[in-house]
């Protein structure tokens, strides 16, 4: 008797238990698929260019030659294309970029004076900034690892004041900016196309950045089975896929990786390893880099800023070992303590690992433009020593 009252109130117990199992789970299907729009979006199908460059076709060309053209270079074989190739998804493909002196594009590039990061996409850098609600300031716009630069304009400068990227030792930092303006004017081509895209002859600096920012404006991807499920196109992502999404969500990848760019372009701690002497200490000197966006990584490995991880499963194996709490791959002058609130909170288990993977491929988008100016305007080898 006694034992066949205690085995229905434990029938019982299972029946109520199992109740409310199952409607919590329900709960959380349901919570997490509203929230979505919450943390992730698609991109905008169009571009804001800042109020005072507005788009034109001239200056768009102007800005193709522009890029693609080694005259830029204090050591005429560098150009910005070196780095940031449309076969290589506009990145390189290597853990640290090489400049002058080197030839060869991507993983066969060699003898480049070396730089210490790894080079980002160009890609969908238009949108940089970019929040939930797809506002952004093109004119403030977050550039490179450490956020130290300001919109594409403010960007483009850098590389050719840079003595590794490309200015070379042999001309001063102080001089080559109006070294190059002299080159350009010294070449008719460029004289007319300078003059149809802005009005006039006059060629300088403003104009050079307007133009190769109007051309990297041009440069982007925003068509991916993610954005096309999110603007309604239920057929777009599987199920494995959303399955994806939802963990990439759940467990707290977009706490940082949010937003239509999947990056809050904030600055984290994350404790990646170094494999360059001196340490790189990040934006202030906490191992700080900014949050990189997650499109088009089929495109863009190696990962992180120093290229240290080559798959995206590596980077997953990275992110399970700080979940778990295992020192092994965390960065040998950081303690756990030190990493950001973020990264110290995520849930991450082995079982996600692959849907999120097959999520993030969703994130791909290989329709963009990849055009190759069959010659440019100084007669130097188009895209420098890269062949
Ligand atoms: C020698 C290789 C090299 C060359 C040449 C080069 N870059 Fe870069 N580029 C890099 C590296 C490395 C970074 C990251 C540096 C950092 O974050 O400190 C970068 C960052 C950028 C970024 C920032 C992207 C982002 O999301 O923050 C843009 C935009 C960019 N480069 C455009 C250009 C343009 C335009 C040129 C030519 C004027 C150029 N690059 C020339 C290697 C190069
Ligand atoms: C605390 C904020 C934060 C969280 C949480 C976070 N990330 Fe990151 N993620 C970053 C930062 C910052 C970097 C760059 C770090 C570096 O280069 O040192 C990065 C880099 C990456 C990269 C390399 C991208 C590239 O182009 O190099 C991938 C892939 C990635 N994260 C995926 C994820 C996934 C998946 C999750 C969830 C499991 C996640 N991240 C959680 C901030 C975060």
């Amino acid at each position: 008797m006694i034992n066949r009252a205690s085995n229905l109130l434990w029938l019982l117990l299972v029946f109520i238990a199992s109740i409310i199992l199952l409607n919590s789970c329900e709960e959380d299907i349901t919570i997490v698929e509203q929230d979505i729009e919450a943390f992730i979006s698609a991109l905008p199908s169009h571009v804001e260019y800042p109020a005072n460059k507005p788009y034109s076709l001239e200056k768009e060309e102007l800005g193709r030659l522009l890029y693609w053209d080694p005259v830029l270079s204090g050591t005429k074989d560098v150009a910005c294309v070196s780095c940031h190739h449309p076969d290589l998804g506009y990145a390189d493909g290597i853990d640290f970029s090489q400049g002058v002196g080197g030839t060869g594009l991507g993983p066969n590039r060699t003898a480049g004076v070396k730089t210490r990061r790894n080079a980002p996409t160009v890609l969908n850098t238009a949108f940089n900034g970019i929040n939930n609600n797809g506002v952004y300031s093109p004119e403030t716009a977050p550039m490179f690892w450490d956020n130290r630069a300001e919109s594409l304009e403010g960007q483009a400068v850098l590389p050719m004041l840079s003595k590794e990227e490309m200015r070379g030792a042999d001309i001063a930092e102080s001089v080559i900016i109006d070294t190059i303006i002299q080159r350009l004017n010294a070449i008719p081509e460029y004289v007319s196309k300078f003059e149809e895209a802005f009005g006039d002859r006059q060629i300088n600096q403003e104009r050079i950045l307007a133009a190769i920012a109007t051309f990297e404006r041009g440069i982007v991807a925003n068509n991916s089975p993610f954005d096309k499920y999110m603007r309604g196109d239920v057929t777009a992502m599987t199920d494995f896929e959303i399955q994806g999404m939802n963990a990439f969500i759940q467990v707290g990848c977009a706490d940082c990786h949010g937003g239509p760019m999947f990056s809050d372009y904030e600055l984290h701690t994350i404790g990646v390893s170094d494999n360059i002497s001196p340490p790189d200490r990040g934006a202030t000197n906490q191992f700080d880099f900014r949050t990189p966006t997650l499109r088009n990584l089929n495109l863009t490995a190696p990962y992180m800023h120093n290229g240290i991880h080559a798959t995206l499963q590596d980077v997953m194996e990275f992110y399970e070992e700080i979940a778990d709490g295992d020192g092994d791959e965390l960065n040998a002058n950081l303690n756990f303590n030190q990493l950001d609130e973020e990264m110290r909170d995520l849930q991450l288990d082995d079982d996600v690992i692959d849907e999120i993977i097959a999520f993030l491929n969703t994130l791909n988008d290989d329709n963009f433009d990849k055009t190759i100016p069959n010659s440019v305007p100084s007669g130097l080898t188009v895209g420098g020593n890269i062949d």
